[in-house]
C-alpha cells in the first residue's frame, strides 16, 4: 500500500530575528485529509512557522514543497495561490470595513471591492455564515466585534476561498463552548473534503480530539512527530517542556469558617443597558471568586464596568465600603482595583514600548504619584515579574511587537500583578498561555487570594473555573443565573446555568 505524498511539506526551515533564533532546521509534513496539531511553549516558534507558511516571512533556510513543487512564497498573495489559508492567532480586520469588505478583501483589492455589487457579496457572506452557523450583520462594520465574532469572522475569510491548506493559530482561545463545537464541525467537513488543517492550540482536549498526528517544538526546534493515539497529556507536555509539570489548580478550599468577612468589592443592581441587567454580588478578601458563562453572557462588560472602563446606567459599586465614581479607571486603580482586560493586544499593552516599560506601567504611575520614580527599581520589578512568569525574551529593553503571543500576554498579567492590588480582576488570565506558565499564573492567584486579595476570576476554561474558584458566579443573558459553593460547583451545575436551564441555585 502506498500512501500518497504530502499536500505540503517544510525541510531544514530556519528563521533569525537578530540575535533571536526562531526556528532551526523545522520538519513538518501535512496530509491531505488530515488534521495535524502543533504544539509548544510560548514562544517555541509556532506563530513564525506560520507566518512563514503565510508569506508573510521568509525563511532564512529550508524549503517548502506543496504538491511535489518546490515553492518560494513572497508574499501572503503567493500563500493563497498555492492554496493555503491562515487564521492568524491576532484577528487582523480592517476596523472601518464592513464584515463581508472584509471577507472579500483577501480576493479582491480595496478599489474593485468597492465596484462589487455589494447584493452579491453580502449574499456570498451570508451562505458562508449559514455554513458556519455565525450569526452576524455582514453589512456591520468590523470595529466593536467582540474578539470571538471577529476569530468567526476570519474564518469565513478563510473559507471563503478554496483552501486546500488551512493554517489556524491558536483559533479557539477566544471561543467557548458552542462556537468551539461549530468549528469543530467546520474542520471536520474541510478534512472530509480532503483539506490539511495545521491546528495550534494550548488546549490539550482540543488537540487530542481533533488531530491525527501531533508535532512538538521547542526552543525554535522540532521535538517529534507521530500519532495523537500513541501520546498522552504527561508524554506531550514532558516532550514541550522538557521537564516535569506541577499540577494544575492548587487552589485549596477556603473553610466557610474561616473565610474572611470582609467586603473588598460590592456591586449593586449594576445595570448597563444591552449588555447587562442587575447584577449585584460581594467579593472578600482572601476568595477566588470565578465568574462564568458563554462567551456574550456579559462578563467582561460587568468586569468594565466595575473597573470604570465603561460606564453604566443603574446600581452602584463600592471598594472597601466606599462608593467608587462610574467611568473613572484611575479611582478604581487608587482604591486598589486591578484588571487584566481579555483583549490584552487593543487594552493592555503599548506594543512600540518595551517589555520592561509595559510591565511597569501601572507601577509607575504609581510610583511618579508618590514622587519615587526609580529606573533601577522599575527594572527590578519588571525582571522579577517577568522571571516569575517565565517571559520569553531576548532583553527586557525588546519592544513588545516582538514577543509570542503568550508571552505578551504575561508582560499584561506581570503589570497588574506588580501593582499590588486589593482587589484583582482577571478576565481569561491563562488564555493563550502554555501549560508550564498556567501552573504557575494558578500558583500566583492562590498566592494572591492567601495574602487577602479578593480576586475575580472570569473564565471560559470550566476546569479552570472549578479547580480555582470558592464561588462560581455564573451568567447568562447579561444577568447572574446562579452562584454556586466550591462544594456544589461541578460541570454540570455550571452549564445548566450558562445555557439559561437553571435558575438562582
Ligand atoms: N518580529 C520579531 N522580532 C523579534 N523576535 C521575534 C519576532 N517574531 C517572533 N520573535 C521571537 O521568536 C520566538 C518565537 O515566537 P513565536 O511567536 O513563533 O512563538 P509561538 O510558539 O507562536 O508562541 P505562543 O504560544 O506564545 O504564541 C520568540 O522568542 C519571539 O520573541
Ligand atoms: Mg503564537
Amino acid at each position: 500500500m502506498s500512501e500518497p505524498p504530502p499536500i505540503l511539506s517544510l525541510r531544514d526551515v530556519s528563521k533569525s530575528f537578530g540575535a533571536v533564533r526562531a526556528l532551526q532546521n523545522v520538519r513538518l509534513d501535512l496530509w491531505p485529509g488530515e488534521v495535524h496539531g502543533l504544539v509548544g511553549e510560548n514562544g517555541a516558534g509556532k506563530s513564525t512557522l506560520v507566518k512563514i507558511l503565510a508569506g508573510a516571512h521568509q525563511a532564512d533556510t529550508g524549503t517548502l514543497t506543496v504538491d511535489g513543487k518546490e515553492l518560494r512564497l513572497t508574499g501572503p498573495g503567493d500563500a493563497q495561490a498555492a492554496g493555503i489559508a491562515v487564521i492568524y492567532q491576532e484577528p487582523t480586520l480592517f476596523p472601518d470595513l464592513s464584515v463581508a469588505e472584509n471577507i472579500f478583501m483577501s480576493r479582491q483589492p480595496l478599489r474593485s471591492l468597492r465596484r462589487i455589487d455589494a447584493r452579491a457579496m453580502r449574499a456570498a457572506t451570508a451562505e458562508l455564515f449559514a455554513r458556519l452557523g455565525i450569526q452576524l450583520d455582514p453589512d456591520r462594520p468590523a470595529r466593536g466585534l467582540s474578539i470571538a465574532d471577529q476569530q468567526l469572522v476570519e474564518i469565513a475569510k478563510a473559507l471563503a476561498f478554496d483552501a486546500r491548506i488551512l493554517i489556524m493559530d491558536e483559533p479557539t482561545a477566544a471561543l467557548s463552548g458552542v462556537e468551539v463545537e461549530r468549528l469543530f464541525s467546520v474542520v471536520a467537513s474541510l478534512r472530509e473534503a480532503g483539506a490539511a488543517v495545521l491546528f495550534i492550540s494550548h488546549r490539550f482536549d482540543e488537540i487530542f480530539a481533533l488531530c491525527r498526528r501531533v508535532t512538538v517544538m521547542r526552543d525554535g526546534r522540532w521535538v517529534s512527530t507521530g500519532p495523537a493515539s500513541e501520546l498522552t497529556v504527561e508524554e506531550l507536555v514532558r516532550r514541550m517542556v522538557g521537564r516535569e509539570v506541577s499540577s494544575l489548580y492548587p487552589k485549596t478550599a477556603t473553610a466557610p469558617g474561616e473565610a474572611r468577612l470582609e467586603a473588598r468589592l460590592e456591586v449593586r443592581g449594576l445595570t448597563r443597558h444591552g449588555a447587562f441587567t442587575g447584577v449585584s454580588f460581594t467579593l472578600h478578601a482572601g476568595e477566588i471568586v470565578a465568574l462564568a458563562g458563554l462567551v456574550g453572557a456579559g462578563r467582561s462588560e460587568v468586569a468594565r464596568a466595575v473597573f470604570g472602563v465603561d460606564r453604566y446606567d443603574e446600581g452602584e459599586v463600592l471598594a472597601g465600603g466606599k462608593p467608587l465614581p462610574k467611568g473613572d479607571t484611575a479611582a478604581a486603580i487608587a482604591a486598589g482595583l486591578a484588571l487584566v482586560p481579555e483583549d490584552r493586544r487593543q487594552q493592555g499593552l503599548v506594543m512600540e514600548l518595551s517589555v520592561e516599560r509595559n510591565a511597569t506601567l501601572t507601577r509607575r504611575w504609581s510610583l511618579s504619584r508618590l514622587g519615587l520614580l526609580l529606573g533601577g527599581g522599575e527594572r527590578a520589578a519588571a525582571r522579577e515579574w517577568s522571571e516569575r512568569l517565565r517571559v520569553k525574551t531576548a532583553r527586557l529593553t525588546d519592544p513588545v511587537s516582538t514577543l509570542s503571543g503568550g508571552n505578551q500576554q504575561k508582560v499584561v498579567l506581570a503589570k497588574w500583578l506588580s501593582t499590588q492590588p486589593r482587589v484583582l480582576i482577571v478576565d481569561e488570565p491563562t488564555r493563550g498561555i502554555d501549560v508550564g506558565t498556567k501552573a504557575e499564573v494558578h500558583r500566583l492567584l492562590s498566592e494572591l487570594a492567601g495574602q487577602g486579595v479578593a480576586v475575580l476570576m472570569i473564565s471560559s476554561e470550566l476546569p479552570e473555573v472549578l479547580g480555582m474558584a470558592d464561588r462560581v458566579l455564573v451568567m447568562h443573558e447579561g444577568r447572574l443565573a446562579a452562584e454556586i459553593p466550591r462544594a456544589r460547583a461541578d460541570e454540570e451545575s455550571v452549564m445548566l446555568a450558562a445555557t439559561g436551564q437553571r435558575g438562582v441555585v
